[in-house]
């Protein structure tokens, strides 16, 4: 935040800065999603809707959901929310209690710390693998397992480290929640964006629907980030606690964005295969670059916008940090990124590609100098 207010004001100061902190798609909404909005509008469909989202869209999300990964969930296991935030939110106030212990991941979204904190619960840390491309095994989280644990949060692909964990461990982690009564919640917020491989859910593991639950979202799939439109997916109890919430919070999502919803997931898929093209090339580009320069380790990115170098090797003269790293890059170079801090490592920073590749070659011009001037000047002293 305090990184993305300071570009805000050197920007309204007239400087030139490269934005490589904003984890949203630069691509516009698709033209056919923008369209349905439209005749919402005009079709006066501009009401209250039931709380949980209409059950057309509700039927448009559990079918999508199974065409894509073969689940099988019913309109009464699924609830619209507003963003996929707005269902990690409420899942974690349904089911998460004073005391309980949530597995979390490092690196993680920001966010999951803060929201099971404010649930009363404690996140307990799982470091992984940098070595191995932030790889997460079931054997580390099996350590942090304690009576108290309530839940496991599986990210994958990861943000901020576009990392994708191994199906035969996720599996394993499923099985072994499911053995001890643990809830796995899988957010599927980047899980069209994956470069190899066809994209699966943990919601589609035999017997995995009491134990799995789904944090999704249109959000980045569909250029939709406005919007807000995310859903769960979950046991219908847990689902009827989360109405409860929702009818005293929200009340329902957008009824124009819901309609608009609809048609981003039963109209033509063309747009999400067309970005991903789009966002593997930018990656391509971005890690081949940043592996040019001096001290900067990076990992390739499986999936998701972001990569997330290590540049510790640059941290000196007056940076010690990452959080001082990106205020100085900022600073001196004009360029924003996301301090590791943020997602639970101080050496790292995240770089979202998701903007355009002329941007990119920019940015990373800077970047580059800004790390060499470092290293050649540590070199010196
Ligand atoms: C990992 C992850 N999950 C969920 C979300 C939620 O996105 P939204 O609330 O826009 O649907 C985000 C957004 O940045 C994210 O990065």
């Amino acid at each position: 935040m305090a990184v993305s207010s300071e570009a805000d004001r050197l920007r309204r100061q007239g400087a030139d800065v490269i934005d490589f902190g904003a984890g949203e798609p630069d691509f516009p909404t698709p033209d056919n999603i923008k369209r349905a909005a439209v005749l919402a509008i005009e079709q006066n469909f501009t009401k209250y809707t039931n709380t949980g989202g209409t059950e057309d869209l509700k039927q448009a999300i559990t079918w999508r959901h199974k065409t894509d990964y073969g689940t099988d969930y019913s309109t009464k296991e699924c609830i619209v929310t507003v963003g996929g935030k707005h269902a990690i939110f409420e899942l974690m106030q349904a089911l998460i209690d004073s005391g309980d212990e949530v597995i979390v991941p490092v690196p993680y979204w920001v966010t999951y710390k803060d929201v099971v904190n404010y649930a009363g619960g404690a996140c307990v840390f799982v470091d992984t693998d940098e070595g191995k491309g932030f790889d997460l095994r079931a054997s580390m989280i099996e350590r942090h397992l304690s009576p108290r644990t309530k839940m496991i949060i599986i990210n994958s692909p990861s943000n901020p480290s576009g990392a994708v964990f191994a199906r035969g461990e996720l599996e394993q982690i499923v099985a072994m929640a499911r053995d001890r009564g643990i809830w796995v919640m899988t957010d599927e917020c980047y899980h069209r964006f994956l470069y190899e491989g066809e994209p699966y859910s943990l919601a589609a593991l035999p017997g995995a629907k009491d134990t799995v639950i789904v944090a999704g979202s249109l959000s980045k799939t569909y250029a939709m980030t406005g919007w807000r439109i995310g859903f769960a997916l979950a046991p219908a109890a847990v689902i009827g606690g989360i109405m409860k919430l929702q009818s005293h919070m929200t009340s329902n999502p957008t009824s124009i964005a819901q309609k608009a919803a609809i048609e981003a997931l039963r109209g033509p898929q063309d747009s999400v295969t067309a970005m991903l093209a789009e966002y593997k090339k930018r990656r391509d580009y971005v890690i081949e670059r940043l592996r040019r320069i001096e001290g900067v380790t990076v990992n390739m990115p499986q999936g998701a916008f972001y990569a997330y170098p290590n540049v510790s090797a640059a941290f000196r003269g007056g940076i010690s940090n990452s959080l001082e790293f990106a205020g100085k890059l900022l600073s001196e170079a004009l360029v924003a990124v996301v301090p590791g801090e943020a997602f639970g490592t101080a050496d790292h920073v995240r770089i979202s590609y998701a903007t355009s590749l002329r941007e990119l070659e920019r940015g990373l011009d800077r970047i580059d100098k800004f790390i060499s001037a470092r290293m050649s000047c540590g070199r010196g002293a």
